[in-house]
């Protein structure tokens, strides 16, 4: 199996990725960022698929296309997003479908979205979380394989919220994706194709 890891971010899970030893093949971004500089201290090829090339309008379905055409040029078969800031469509899914993970920073289904960390301290959860999910066409509702709770605190803003809730992702994202990659963990059909 070969594993690309899809970021926009800070890039801290890829990096606990790579730290744990997972065999990523490829970094992908879809804009400049700190993750890219930071897969650059790794000895792991790495890409940008630049967004911003698809127009003020953003053409989805072209940008899903071409990111699908560079993962599959690489024979990539397994993709994690770590923070990928792009909503895929179905050009990307229906070549990959069952075959990519997902990192959520809220206990799924509650609060799905951009701002999961935000919604839950809102709603005035005492307990939020992690998901680790398989991602679908339909954002945050695939099929769910891994979840960690993580408690509120009174004091807790969203940053301080969500970096106590990225360490238990950093874990249990690694955890998942070895015991998917070991078969322990089987990835379930998903719409637009098979799990591996
Ligand atoms: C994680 O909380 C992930 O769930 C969310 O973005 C964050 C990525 O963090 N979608 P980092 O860029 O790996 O530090």
């Amino acid at each position: 199996m070969s594993l690309a890891v899809l970021v926009s971010g800070t890039g801290s899970i890829l990096d606990a990725m790579v730290e744990a030893g997972l065999p990523v093949d490829l970094v992908v971004s879809d804009r400049p960022c700190t993750a890219v500089s930071r897969a650059a201290g790794h000895d792991v090829e790495t890409i940008v698929v630049h967004r911003s090339s698809f127009g003020d309008d953003f053409d989805r379905d072209g940008y899903s296309a071409l990111l699908a055409d560079r993962l599959s040029e690489r024979s990539v078969t397994l993709v994690a997003m770590a923070g990928f800031g792009t909503i895929l469509s179905r050009p990307f899914h229906d070549r990959f479908a069952g075959r990519v993970l997902n990192t959520h920073p809220a206990l799924l289904p509650a609060f799905p979205g951009w701002h999961g960390v935000r919604d839950a301290l809102a709603a005035g959860v005492d307990v939020t979380g992690c998901t680790v999910h398989q991602a679908t066409l339909e954002v945050d509702v695939g099929p769910i394989l891994a979840q960690e709770e993580v408690v509120v605190r009174p004091d807790d803003d969203e940053t301080s919220l969500h970096e106590r809730i990225k360490v238990v992702e950093r874990r249990l994202y690694v955890d998942t994706l070895w015991a998917v990659l070991d078969g322990v963990i089987p990835l379930q059909p998903t719409p637009g194709g098979a799990a591996l």
